[in-house]
């Protein structure tokens, strides 16, 4: 069922309601983004420098204001330094990547044990390729310094010169502004990985090549088992999160569902207009994901992704309540709610991909008709994951001047 309301239109997944309860009330653990993976992930990142969790804020106040039990924000912007939280994904794959390379047990070793003289040597011998609108290749080109390896990044078509010197200065990597959409620019990665003997490392997945998208989206579990800890007894009963293409979003998704089986929380999938790839996958409804063609334009520069992720769609497509497909405008007021919090409510410095979920649920909050439809009440905790800072500084203070 598709609603269209005043800059964003949702689809209420039917399908879901007839799946979920009985899969979640099942005691067996799903294979995939579980909490014995996700402790795994936690276990390396525990050990890189510059780990801590990064915060769970409780806006309190707005919580009183909208009559909810808690709003909850998991800001991922002080990750590693690294202003977003995709580094979670490229360290744990690059981790297991090397482990599976050079021959060693992960469970077994850890980022300490990378410190050794003759292992950074063969480290120094391997190379890393991928394709990025910026967080990844930087968390790419972040976790090849660390490891002692070295990277290329292909960034799209009007990716900004920010991310891209970003990138380079995040790490060891070169980085490159391509003139392909980012569907080619992976597709040109993978054919220099095949030619140059290169690893292609990237946050999404084909027929073939799924393993090491698998580890990325692993990774990624870390800033969620990190905020249900942090939750403690506030159990979400809605969590909205934003998906490029959706590898975050539903490894994110399984592991919620699987740590609160038996309350699990209705999660939306919150996509720009432009780029909703599983919004329209689930559209049209045949089970199958399916590609947005052409060069979709949004400010969510993180989230302009054509392509579902192969190996999360199918999670999303039968246990996802929502997905919602929202213009601009919402990201930017997301982006200015954070920035200008209600009392003593904390600040948030979110961009343009990690303020869309903020801008959304207040819009919901405010009507009583999207309440009734999302089955937001006075019991409800909302939480909502603020995946990136200000990673293109100039456009952030021109948005937040802006009313
Ligand atoms: C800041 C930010 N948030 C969210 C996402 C979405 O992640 P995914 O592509 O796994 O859906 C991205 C992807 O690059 C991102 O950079």
């Amino acid at each position: 069922m598709e609603y269209h309301f005043k800059d964003f239109t949702v689809i209420q997944n039917k399908q879901k309601a007839l799946t979920t309860e009985s899969q979640h009330n099942e005691k067996r653990q799903p294979l995939l983004f579980n909490q014995h993976i996700a402790a795994d992930a936690l276990r390396l990142h525990k050990t890189i420098p510059g780990y801590w969790p990064t915060p769970l804020l409780s806006f309190n106040e707005l919580a009183e204001a909208m009559h909810v039990r808690g709003i909850y924000c998991k800001n991922e912007a002080s990750r590693f330094g690294l202003n977003a939280f995709k580094g979670l994904g490229g360290a744990y794959a690059m981790f297991r990547i090397l482990c599976e390379k050079l021959n060693l047990d992960h469970t077994a070793v850890d980022f300490r044990d990378f410190q050794d003289e003759a292992l950074r040597k063969r480290c120094a011998q391997i190379h890393f390729v991928t394709a990025t609108d910026g967080n990844h290749g930087k968390g790419v080109s972040w976790a090849a310094k660390l490891f002692g390896c070295s990277a290329s990044v292909f960034l799209p078509k009007g990716s900004a010169e920010v991310r891209r010197k970003a990138i380079e200065d995040a790490g060891n990597a070169t980085a490159e502004i391509t003139a392909l959409n980012y569907d080619q620019a992976v597709e040109h990665c993978w054919k220099l990985a095949q030619e140059k003997g290169w690893i292609l490392i990237q946050d999404t997945a084909w027929d073939g090549y799924e393993q090491y998208p698998e580890w990325i989206i692993d990774g990624y579990l870390t800033l969620a088992v990190e905020a249900a800890h942090q939750l403690e007894k506030n159990v979400p009963t809605h969590v909205f999160l934003q998906a490029g293409v959706g590898a975050m979003a539903g490894g994110v998704m399984e592991f919620l569902l699987s740590y609160y089986r038996k309350k699990p929380p209705l999660v939306s999938i919150v996509e720009p207009t432009e780029a909703a790839c599983i919004y329209q996958s689930a559209k049209i409804g045949d089970g199958q994901h399916h590609a947005i063609e052409g060069n979709p334009a949004t400010i969510m520069a993180g989230l302009n992704c054509g392509t579902p992720c192969r190996l999360t769609w199918p999670f999303l497509r039968d246990k996802a309540s929502f997905f919602c497909a929202c213009d601009d405008v919402i990201t930017e007021e997301g982006m200015r709610a954070y920035a200008n919090p209600v009392g003593g409510d904390a600040t948030v410095i979110a961009g343009e991909s990690g303020a869309v979920t903020f801008g959304l649920a207040r819009r919901i909050l405010q009507d009583d008709t999207l309440r009734r439809l999302f089955r937001i009440n006075e019991d409800s905790v909302i939480l909502l994951i603020n995946t990136e800072g200000d990673t293109d500084p100039e456009n952030y203070k021109r948005i937040i001047a802006s009313s």
